[in-house]
């Protein structure tokens, strides 16, 4: 039987209309207006597109954002410089700097640099800190993101085996100690799987839900999926397609033909975890903006 479609637009469109209510409260009681600042730094075509689907979602909310574009020799100083006055800057809640970063960059200095209660991709230690303890705080929006998925869908994932394809900073380390915390939403059976084992199939096969974060389209198959899965694709990958009309197209980590005859639910490419990246971004902006995290 063909697996049912985990509509992640859909979703991500009802928290989106959550926040803007929320904002709309927020503006008339308190006077405050949620903003954002982006930082973009170099050309890359598939952070450019990020950045502005980001920046569109912000006029929707009605929040306040700005986006700063620099040139790829942008120097390490300049950067650190840029976000110490976002720091300082009451108007803005949330600073975003889109990654990756060009090499002569450090991340980790970068990342370090964002106060930490304006960090609204939950990157900075202090957040990852908090989280890996159980503290309240500003959760990465992809993770998160991939937890209200299935909370929202109906795979609750509490007492599941969950099993992560990916030990990345972004994604697969933290949706791993999000969905491990003794708490509603969460309390699953965390494995994660990376490009260290010889055979990762092994793993996955045991999954109730599978969490695909690698960065390589179509490589996991029907053939690796437990009959009945839930799959949460999270792959992002750009496959040359000369019939399309940028020359392009959006697949997955996973092979989605293969895998829908297999799973019990998918989501797909685009239209799955992507859109929820965003919807996470605006609830964690709003949440900066309301001052009660790190009280
Ligand atoms: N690049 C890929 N994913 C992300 C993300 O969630 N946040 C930022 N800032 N950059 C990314």
């Amino acid at each position: 039987m063909a697996a049912t479609i985990i509509d992640g637009k859909k979703i991500a469109d009802d928290i989106r209309q959550e926040v803007r209510r929320e904002t709309d409260e927020l503006k008339a009681s308190s006077g405050i207006l949620p903003g954002l600042a982006f930082i973009l730094v170099g050309e890359d075509p598939a952070s450019q597109a990020y950045v502005r689907m980001k920046g569109k979602a912000c006029e929707e909310m009605g929040f306040y954002s700005v986006t700063e574009k620099l040139p790829a020799d942008t120097t390490e100083e300049f950067l650190l410089r840029l976000i110490r006055r976002f720091n300082m800057d009451p108007r803005i809640h949330g600073i975003l700097v889109q990654l990756p970063l060009p090499k002569h960059i450090r991340e980790d200095q970068i990342l370090s640099a964002v106060d930490y209660r304006k960090d609204v991709d939950g990157f900075h230690p202090v957040n990852v800190g908090r989280l890996v303890v159980g503290q309240d705080c500003l959760k990465p929006c992809t993770p998160a993101g991939i937890q209200e998925l299935l909370v929202r869908s109906g795979h609750d994932p509490s007492g599941k085996h969950v099993v992560v394809v990916g030990r990345s900073n972004i994604v697969g380390k933290p949706v791993m100690n999000i969905l491990l915390q003794k708490q509603k939403g969460a309390n699953a059976v965390v494995t994660i799987a990376h490009t260290g084992a010889p055979d990762i199939s092994i793993f996955t096969r045991q999954a109730d839900i599978l969490i695909a974060a690698i960065g390589k389209p179509g490589a996991i198959t029907g053939a690796m999926i437990r009959t009945g899965a839930v799959v949460i694709d999270v792959g992002i990958n750009r496959v040359d397609d000369p019939t399309a009309k940028n020359g392009y197209r959006l697949v997955g980590d996973v092979d989605f033909v293969s895998a829908s005859t297999v799973a019990g639910a998918i989501t797909p490419v685009p239209g799955g975890v992507g859109p929820m990246t965003i919807a996470l971004l605006m609830k964690n902006t709003l949440r900066a903006a309301q001052g009660t995290i790190y009280l």
